[in-house]
């Protein structure tokens, strides 16, 4: 008898154990030291106070963030405060001069309170990233189990970032910023905004009206894989400034860094379309209905190209204060200027061949972005002629131009195609799937990406400073879909940007990116299954 009673009370407190809900450190990404330690653990509760310190506006932000995440996942609304009320067991944001690292935080747990300290309030917002992720998702408030612990965390990469085509789709701004709020959760802190493109010119510039009141429109959208078939539907939208302003403001708050990309001289069918004096030919130009590359660029040879760009540039880095100005620079051919007088004059005034045009030109916008304190990123295209060592190259032909550019000391953000393009597809049985671009890009293919492997010279790795992923949106023609093709791709680029090669392990991660995707469901977010239904 004596032996059931003590059987069933096991039992109820092995029950009771199993409900009580438990925050769990292993998250995406991971962070590089969770060191478990004895003792009780912190109890949150409804009556559990965020304190926040220091007279940084980041903070008091911080905490308000803690505040609504915690509420988002758990029911629980934790009161926030700048004062530490006694006999509380608070949650406490500090900020601590002697982490090192701008991006580091260190998170200490014990039953008596739960600090996440940072040198910045951007590492401060990384412990908070870390503490929610942590967090069961719940569909009734009740207390939270937080195992005692001091977890210690640094990014690998200081630019960690994503890039939204909305030249050839257009995503509302509650979109962009909805976007950014999926960076905030895999604590990426570039957003690569790609605002022109042959298919629509997106980013109002006052100097230039006929940017967005031509080029923002195009007549219609050629159906599928550049059939035949043109669906003759208008279809348009552009930022306001104001707007684009706003989500500067947005982003920062997140601690995200807004990266504008104009694409030039290819890419420019909108702007010529607009402007056709600045075309090679004079045009007619129209704005493009067809995917893929274009042969109307922007004609190097003429003076008024470099004053439409360089007053571009001016309204530009007015709106956008990233110490990085994207100039784009990929795919743009050289057949009109081989034809045109204006071009083949400049080559000779300058004693270049054709080929090296686009180096000339990148050198001189770069002169001009350089001298209003900026620095240009472009596609690896511009390797292509005798460019700037300053010049920043986003490597997306494969691995290739990245490394090359890294060993003639170029700094670089890996982004290829082959491990960072989530317009490909996700699965190899495309026949249930909305039409893509082609590609197969599963996530593991994602995750083992190694951006600074063994092979390449320390002098190099040095260069690479960041990774990014890409969603261009040619077949992306909506806010579900392109939730849908980066996620939970971005779960697997996170790890690669944030962890050292030596600390990733795909089974882990698959059962770190499962508790992840809880979060994506209480958030509503929209994202592929295959990691889970596909061997
Ligand atoms: C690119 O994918 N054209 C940069
Ligand atoms: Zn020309």
């Amino acid at each position: 008898m004596f032996k059931n009673i003590s059987l069933i009370i096991t039992l109820c407190a092995s029950l009771l154990t199993a409900h009580a809900a438990t925050a769990d450190y292993q998250v995406v990404p991971l962070p590089q030291e969770i060191s478990m330690s004895k003792g009780k653990p912190f109890v949150l509760s409804a009556s559990t106070p965020i304190v926040y310190t220091g007279s940084d506006a980041q903070m008091q932000k911080n905490a308000n963030f803690l505040s609504d995440y915690v509420e988002q996942l758990t029911k629980i609304r934790l009161n926030v405060s700048s004062q530490k009320v006694k006999k509380t067991t608070p949650i406490v944001l500090a900020l601590n001069p002697k982490i090192a690292g701008n991006e580091a935080y260190v998170m200490t747990v014990t039953d008596k309170q739960l600090t996440i300290a940072g040198k910045t309030p951007a590492g401060v917002f990384y412990g908070i990233q870390t503490l929610r992720k942590s967090l069961p998702v719940l569909d009734a408030a009740e207390n939270i189990e937080l195992p005692a612990a001091v977890i210690k965390d640094a990014p690998k990469f200081a630019y960690r970032g994503m890039m939204l085509d909305c030249g050839r789709h257009f995503f509302p701004i509650s979109f962009v910023k909805k976007y950014i709020d999926m960076l905030a959760l895999h604590n990426m802190n570039v957003f690569h905004w790609h605002l022109t493109e042959d298919q629509g010119w997106r980013i109002e510039i006052k100097k230039y009206p006929k940017l967005t009141e031509i080029g923002s429109k195009r007549s219609g959208t050629i159906i599928g894989h550049n059939s035949a078939v043109d669906d003759s539907i208008p279809y348009g939208g552009y930022y306001t400034q104001e707007q684009a302003r706003e989500i500067v403001k947005y982003a920062a708050e997140r601690n995200i860094t807004v990266i504008p990309e104009i694409d030039m001289p290819g890419h420019m069918l909108s702007a010529l379309a607009s402007y056709p004096e600045l075309g090679c030919t004079g045009g007619p130009y129209e704005v493009g209905h067809k995917w893929g590359v274009y042969e109307d660029v922007l004609c190097l040879g003429n003076e008024k190209v470099y004053k439409f760009l360089e007053d571009i540039i001016d309204e530009l880095i007015d709106i956008f204060p990233s110490k990085y100005i994207h100039i784009g620079g990929d795919e743009s051919p050289r057949v009109r200027w081989e034809k045109c007088p204006k071009c083949q004059a400049l080559a000779k005034a300058q004693g270049l061949t054709t080929d090296h045009l686009q180096a000339y030109f990148t050198n001189r916008i770069e002169k001009y972005i350089n001298a209003k304190g900026r620095r240009i990123i472009g596609w690896d295209e511009i390797l292509e002629g005798p460019i700037n060592q300053s010049a920043t190259i986003m490597s997306w032909r494969g691995v290739q131009p990245g490394t090359k550019a890294a060993n003639l000391g170029h700094d670089v953000i890996m982004s290829p195609n082959s491990n960072a393009y989530f317009d490909y597809y996700q699965t190899k049985k495309t026949g249930g799937e909305p039409l893509n671009i082609g590609g197969y890009l599963p996530v593991s293919k994602v995750y083992e990406y190694d951006p600074t492997p063994e092979s390449m010279p320390a002098e190099a790795q040095k260069h690479i400073v960041g990774v990014q992923a890409n969603l261009w949106t040619e077949y992306v023609a909506c806010p579900t879909l392109a939730e849908y093709q980066v996620m939970p791709r971005m779960a697997a680029i996170s790890e690669v940007q944030w962890l050292p090669s030596s600390k990733k392990n795909f089974d882990a991660f698959k059962t770190r990116v499962t508790k992840l995707a809880k979060i994506y469901d209480r958030l509503g977010y929209v994202y592929a299954k295959h990691l889970w239904t596909e061997k």
